[in-house]
């Protein structure tokens, strides 16, 4: 029984969880409004890149007391490609994602969730974003998806550490909703660049979005897993195969011995 002293304590936090905020980042709550607005840089710089920083997540008051529009997606897509595309290493783009500011969600998240694993990899796993467990760590796939992915590559042989994994969008969605195209397509060059950057051999896009933004392929992920597709860099063709997502196949066990299947293709694949 909840106290009556306690109970608009006890409705707003009902509120929050049913709006999606189910985390609690700061210590005390931060006004954004009240935040000065960030200057507008359309020009893209080599590092760090603030494309109108946060004002899709925290729209800037300007003098006059009204809210400064979000900036144009486009806009955001041509600084995060030319930010992507002057990183010559996994650290550099770490740093230069850390700093770009023009995709909303890191207003929301708690932190940047970089790729994980060897920078050497054969082998490199792309979700679609991170969750909870993610946001929490920075840290992709250390949740139960990602538990029942270690699980599936210990069974190949194949520990953790040899893999790389990541996710095409690198800060976790509120209230672990589905990206939206627009923050899709402004995360999508970093994504790709830590691809060119990890050079793996084989390519695993795990579930329909990753498939989708990246193999452009959108039919469902029962049609497609465990076909071998391509996915084309700049320079050069890695072999791809769509898998069931891990959080699909701990809703399904049944469908895991599909994913035996993929794994032991790929197996195959690595040995060859
Ligand atoms: N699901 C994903 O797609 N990525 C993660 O990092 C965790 C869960």
């Amino acid at each position: 029984m909840i106290p009556a002293e306690a109970k608009p304590v006890s409705d707003l936090l009902t509120f929050y969880v049913e709006s999606g905020v189910d985390a609690a980042l700061d210590e005390s709550p931060a006004n954004r409004f009240a935040e000065p607005a960030a200057p507008l840089t359309a020009e893209p710089s080599p590092r760090p890149v603030p494309v109108r920083p946060r004002a899709e997540a925290r729209p800037a008051a300007s003098a006059a007391g009204t809210i400064a529009a979000p900036p144009p997606p486009e806009e955001a897509v041509m600084a995060a490609r030319a930010a992507a595309r002057s990183a010559a290493s996994l650290e550099e783009l770490r740093a230069i994602m850390n700093g770009f500011e023009g995709c909303a969600l890191r207003t929301t998240a708690k932190q940047l969730v970089f790729g994980d694993g060897s920078p050497n990899a054969r082998l490199m796993f792309v979700g679609e974003a991170p969750g909870s467990d993610e946001d929490q760590t920075g840290v992709p796939f250390v949740g139960r998806s990602g538990q029942l992915l270690d699980r599936m590559l210990a069974a190949i042989g194949i520990a953790r550490s040899e893999v790389y994994i990541a996710n095409i969008v690198p800060w976790r969605p509120p209230g672990n909703r589905d990206p939206s195209i627009h923050e899709t397509q402004i995360c999508l060059p970093f994504i790709q660049r830590q691809i060119e950057l990890v050079g793996p051999e084989i390519l695993v896009c795990l579930g329909k979005p990753s498939t989708a933004t990246l193999l452009g392929v959108s039919d469902g992920i029962k049609r497609t897993r465990g076909r071998w597709l391509v996915y084309r860099t700049e320079t050069s063709e890695i072999r791809a195969m769509p898998m069931f997502h891990p959080a699909y196949l701990l809703r399904n066990p049944i469908e895991k011995r599909f994913a035996w299947r993929d794994f032991l293709a790929i197996k195959k694949a690595l040995a060859t």
